[in-house]
């Protein structure tokens, strides 16, 4: 039996794909990486942003005629949309061919749910918000060096653009011992990336600054990144804590979202840029090399000119490494979905283009500070790795994926670093 997986959206969904992959080699399935020849089509879908949904839909559309060829082929949708009602009625009006949609809660429950299913029972029944944190589930992770570890979910934020406290539930933490036990059997077994993963790492139920601490202790050859940090509860103490631990990556991912303090506050953010900037030049100074990468949203309900500039600004003055950004996407149920928007879509997509090139011209001036030093870099593939700030870097050599090693930055090539491995 052969069972396809395709996950969508952010690193924790990823970790719960590989979780529901675990599950299902537990029970005698083989993966596989085409959809045509599988037994069962899993969709681990993301609410986040309403082009992700619509791409689940159009995958489920082409999944259909699969059918047509494999009677017994078992279609269904996990993830983010599966605890969205109007989702799940979209699907029962119009997606019949998907014959099993369970939560995030459920993963634990698959092999039971699917044992259902070959006994022509249609299951549904799944869908109330996590109260626990998984433990046990085992990942199967794609990567033979990397690895994602989650360390807490759900989101109490509530910030007013996003889904995501309605549909992953209220925050709850695994704990210490839990996290270490993990991480030093990948360690082991020769993880060399370990990324720890929640929505908030900040609000860590058990002492962030601590946990990171004890996992820097693991003996062993490997680093550690963490996301999403929220800026209203990153302190000094986590900062001095990234400064202070050795195996820790000197990047820190604090997505800022706007620029503009009105903006901030109809978002729910509960920080000003003023404060985030205190946090960013507390950062600069205890660690001069740190890189900054951020997350921003273009076009939230009547921003403004002035509110984008603003954005903009913060932009020059951090010079982060990178940015994800996004154009605002209402989401039915969320606070902001009452906001009245009177910008244009074409307003927000040259505000987008303008953020773009100003984020570009800085990503390559950030990279040409680094020619001539020497860094470390993770081995990706052949000779291709990054660094901690995640910038990519071509090497003078093949090296095998999975080493982190000393490079000596030579130059510069668009958005790509040459060096020479020492
Ligand atoms: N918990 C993380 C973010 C998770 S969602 C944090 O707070 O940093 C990832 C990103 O998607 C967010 O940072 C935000 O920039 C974006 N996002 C969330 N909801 C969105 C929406 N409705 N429209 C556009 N972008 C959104
Ligand atoms: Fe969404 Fe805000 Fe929670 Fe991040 S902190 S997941 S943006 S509500
Ligand atoms: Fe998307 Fe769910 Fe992550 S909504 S961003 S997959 S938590």
């Amino acid at each position: 039996m052969l069972a396809f997986v395709k996950t969508f959206g952010c690193q924790l969904n990823v970790a719960d794909g590989e979780k529901i992959k675990s599950q299902l080699v537990n029970i005698g399935y083989e993966l596989t990486d085409i959809p045509e020849i599988a037994d069962l089509i899993l969709f681990n879908t993301c609410a986040v942003r309403e082009n992700a949904e619509n791409r689940v839909f159009g995958h489920i559309g082409r999944a259909k005629y699969f059918k047509e060829r494999n009677k017994n082929l078992i279609i269904g949708l996990c993830g983010c949309m599966a605890n969205e009602p109007e989702t799940i009625e979209k699907l029962k009006a119009h997606y019949s061919c998907v014959d099993i949609i369970f939560g995030t809660s459920a993963i634990s429950k698959l092999p039971e749910m699917l044992a259902d299913i070959k006994k022509n029972k249609y299951n549904e029944e799944y869908f109330e918000l996590n109260t626990e944190t998984d433990e046990g589930l085992g990942q199967v992770r794609e990567s033979k060096y990397k690895a994602s570890v989650p360390i807490m979910y759900g989101c109490n934020n509530f910030c007013t653009y996003c889904i995501v406290p309605y549909v992953r539930g209220r925050e709850r933490s695994r704990e210490v011992g839990k996290i270490l036990e993990e991480i030093t059997e990948l360690v082991s077994k020769g993880y060399k990336e370990i990324m720890l993963l929640g929505q908030n790492v900040n609000s860590y139920a058990y002492d962030f600054p601590l946990l990171l601490k004890k996992i820097n202790d693991i003996q062993g050859d490997f680093w550690v990144r963490f996301m999403s940090s929220h800026p209203k509860d990153c302190s000094k103490e986590l900062i001095d804590t990234v400064a202070e631990c050795g195996k820790i990556c000197k990047h820190i991912h604090l997505p800022v979202q706007s620029g503009s303090n009105d903006v901030l506050k109809r978002m729910n953010r509960n920080y000003t840029r003023e404060k985030y900037f205190e946090i960013i030049d507390y950062a600069k100074k205890k660690i001069p090399e740190v890189a900054f990468t951020s997350d921003i949203i273009v076009g939230f309900p009547n921003e403004t000119e002035e509110d984008f500039l603003n954005t903009l600004e913060v932009i020059e003055k951090v010079r982060y490494n990178n940015i994800y950004n996004f154009i605002y996407s209402k989401r039915s149920g969320t606070k902001a979905a009452d906001y009245l928007d009177s910008i244009t879509h074409k307003e927000k997509t040259e505000r987008m283009a303008r953020l773009i090139a100003l984020q570009q011209k800085i990503s390559l001036e950030n990279n040409g500070l680094l020619v001539g030093k020497t860094v470390k870099v993770l081995v990706e593939e052949n000779n291709i790795g990054r660094t901690e700030g995640m910038i990519m870097v071509e090497l003078d050599k093949t090296i095998e994926e999975g080493n982190i090693v000393e490079v000596k930055i030579t130059g510069q090539k668009s958005i790509y670093l040459k060096g020479e491995v020492i």
